[in-house]
């Protein structure tokens, strides 16, 4: 399929970009630096914290991180679902949530069946989908230009 050529210079922190690749949406979100920072709190209550699982189709080499990014800042994430398909909704703020648990540091929520996902779009374990988000193979053609596929 075609890859995609996006300009994220107008991508503002804590905001979200939408693109279409090869027909599924590809989420490209600006992360916080306390975003960030909460990531390794959440390891021990993650599936796949170190996104070891199936790398060559859901983790690219450059991708595994704790932020799962080539850019820590940055995330390149497809906006679908490891389990069904649907896709999950945007739950990017710290609090109490409904569905979401009380110390919820953001992330995505799917309104399927319930899996939720940090901001790396790691899965929470005990949900029902079996993997963390899919990082698309992508690159930087210069700071503010990423090319997806
Ligand atoms: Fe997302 Fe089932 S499709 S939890």
């Amino acid at each position: 399929g075609a890859a995609v050529e996006v300009d994220i210079s107008s991508l503002k922190e804590g905001e979200k970009l939408t693109v279409e690749w090869r027909g599924k949406p590809v989420w490209i979100i600006k992360r916080t630096a306390e975003q960030l920072k909460e990531l390794p709190s959440l390891d021990a209550e993650l599936a796949d914290p170190k996104s070891q699982r199936h790398p060559e189709e859901f983790t690219p080499v450059y991708a595994q991180n704790e932020a799962r990014s080539i850019k820590p800042e940055v995330l390149v994430v497809v906006g679908i679902c490891t389990h069904l398909g649907c896709s999950p909704t945007d739950k990017f703020h710290a609090g109490p949530q409904p569905s979401l648990p009380n110390d919820w540091k953001g992330g995505f929520l799917c309104p399927c069946h319930g899996s939720t996902f940090d901001m790396a779009g790691r899965v929470f374990k005990n949900k029902p989908a079996p993997d963390n988000l899919q990082v698309p193979p992508h690159m930087y053609l210069s700071d503010t230009k990423i090319l997806i596929g």
